[in-house]
Formats: C-alpha cells, sequence, structure tokens
C-alpha cells in the first residue's frame, strides 16, 4: 500500500516535471500568476467548466478592485455565491503588491476565446441594451470614470451568470459595494428573460472590433 502510494507521487513528480519541461509556455508564467491560469487557462481565456470567466479585456484598475472585493468579502461572501467563494479562497492571502504583479501580467498577456453559449431575442436584446450604453459605452467598450467595466470581449454565460448575481441580490447588496450597487438596480429593471436576450445581444454584436482602439487607449493604460 505505502509503495503504491510512493510510487504514485514518484509518476505524479516525473509527469509535473515533463510538463513544465515540455514548456506550454508553463514555465515562463511567473509563478504567483500560476494558480490563476489553473482555472482561468493560460491566456486568461477562462475555463467553462470551472465558471472561471475570461479576463481578457478588463482593465487594470477593475481586476484590482475585483480581487480587492474578493479579499474583503464584498464580493463572493453571499452563501449562495458558489463560484465567488471559489475566487475567494484562491486570492485571500496575496498582498496588495501581489495583486499589482499579477493585474499587470494578465493584461498584457491575456486574450479571449469566445463561443456562444446564450441565444435569445436580438431585437429585444438591443432594446435593453440602450438601457446599459450610459454606463457602459455605446460599443460596450465600458466607461472607467464610472467604474462601469468593458462588456464585449466576456464569456456569455458568465455576462449572464453576473446578471442574475445582480438581480437576485447575490452580487452587489454589499453595503460597501459602491459600484455593484448601481449594477444591481439596473439588472433588477430587467425579467431573465430580457437578460439573455441582452447578453446574446452584446454576443452577437461583437463590438470588440468597432471598440478596439478607443478601449484600448482608454481601458488598458494606467488610470
Ligand atoms: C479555483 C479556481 C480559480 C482560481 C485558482 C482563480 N480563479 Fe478567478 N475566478 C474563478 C471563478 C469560478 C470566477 C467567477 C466568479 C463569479 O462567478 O462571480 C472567477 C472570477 C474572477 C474575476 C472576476 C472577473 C470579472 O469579470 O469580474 C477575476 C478578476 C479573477 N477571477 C482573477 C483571478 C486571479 C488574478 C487569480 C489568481 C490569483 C484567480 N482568479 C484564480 C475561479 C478561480
Ligand atoms: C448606472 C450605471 C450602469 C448601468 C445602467 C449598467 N451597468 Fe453594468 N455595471 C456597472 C458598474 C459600475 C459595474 C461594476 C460593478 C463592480 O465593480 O462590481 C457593472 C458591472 C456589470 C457586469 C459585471 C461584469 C464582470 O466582469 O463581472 C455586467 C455583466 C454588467 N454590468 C452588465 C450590464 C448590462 C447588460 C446592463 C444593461 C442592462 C448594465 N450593465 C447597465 C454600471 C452600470
Amino acid at each position: 500500500m505505502i509503495s503504491s502510494i510512493k510510487y504514485t507521487h514518484i509518476f505524479l513528480f516525473f509527469f509535473l516535471f515533463l510538463a513544465s519541461a515540455n514548456g506550454n509556455g508553463v514555465e515562463s508564467i511567473p509563478e504567483k500568476v500560476r494558480t490563476c491560469v489553473a482555472c482561468h487557462g493560460e491566456s486568461f481565456q477562462g475555463i467553462r467548466i470551472l465558471n472561471a470567466p475570461s479576463l481578457a479585456d478588463l482593465s487594470e484598475l477593475y481586476l484590482i478592485r475585483q480581487l480587492e472585493n474578493f479579499q474583503k468579502g464584498i464580493r463572493g461572501s453571499h452563501p449562495k455565491d458558489i463560484y465567488g467563494q471559489q475566487m475567494t479562497m484562491s486570492v485571500i492571502n496575496l498582498s496588495s503588491e501581489d495583486l499589482n504583479e499579477i493585474t499587470s501580467y494578465i493584461v498584457n498577456h491575456s486574450k479571449s476565446n469566445l463561443e456562444k453559449t446564450v441565444y435569445g431575442d436580438l431585437e429585444k436584446g438591443e432594446f435593453v441594451f440602450q438601457h446599459c450604453m450610459s454606463c457602459h459605452g455605446e460599443f460596450a467598450e465600458g466607461d472607467m470614470d464610472i467604474g462601469a467595466p468593458k462588456l464585449s470581449g466576456l464569456n456569455d454565460w458568465y455576462l449572464l451568470n453576473q446578471l442574475l448575481n445582480f438581480k437576485n441580490e447575490i452580487r452587489g447588496i454589499h453595503p460597501d459595494d459602491l459600484f455593484g450597487k448601481q449594477m444591481m438596480e439596473t439588472a433588477q429593471m430587467f425579467n431573465e428573460e430580457m437578460l439573455k436576450d441582452v447578453v446574446a445581444y452584446i454576443s452577437e454584436e461583437d463590438f470588440s472590433s468597432q471598440d478596439d482602439k478607443e478601449a484600448d487607449s482608454r481601458l488598458r493604460s494606467p488610470l
């Protein structure tokens, strides 16, 4: 029994050694970022089965705010927020220097890879989207003065999960979550069907090509 455990360990070490020696680029990823990669993917493109969204296209400012929100329990502490809790456990012990190092690595090394999973009525979605533009911008490019992140480039399933979290007061209800509160109030104006429609519209429109120039200069520069 003991020896079989030992063999398994030796095998695992050998496997990990091979995996890192072989690359897949893993050895070039800084130590601190490797945990993130395990769930969010090597280019932070998101891994659906782990419910970990793409982090590509999010500004450094927004990333840091979310990581701090998870650390402080402003996000991810609601008992129904199972995915948020997993995320909290992954960042709870990081210092603010760690967060800066990690997020600046992410904004420079991420690439989204989106597949369509949410379908809805695009005309209705366009109507609902009129209520998002004032904060998230005409092309869903985000507006950092308001604190509203870019929505194009995020996974459609993640957008829908978050809208439902806001609607059902799982996210945005913490008294210190001033940004989340604004979003919660908007999500509560619509029923579930309409939220699906707007997500389908945002992902169908593929705003990313239109807004890239504008958003890149606005969101990727340190704010
Ligand atoms: C155990 C898997 C796991 C690990 C490890 C992990 N995450 Fe996450 N992360 C998630 C899940 C699941 C979510 C979605 C939470 C939700 O649905 O609210 C998430 C959400 C996030 C968000 C919010 C994205 C948004 O659009 O608001 C950020 C930012 C993030 N993770 C960054 C990181 C960073 C940086 C690391 C490494 C320090 C990391 N994650 C490690 C699973 C993980
Ligand atoms: C009053 C301004 C405002 C309006 C209107 C608004 N939002 Fe937001 N939204 C925000 C802010 C601020 C945040 C960031 C919350 C945070 O920091 O946790 C946000 C966050 C989000 C997120 C979470 C993104 C992520 O990466 O986790 C989604 C999804 C979203 N909004 C979708 C929408 C949609 C769809 C609409 C229209 C139906 C909409 N928003 C209308 C202000 C707004």
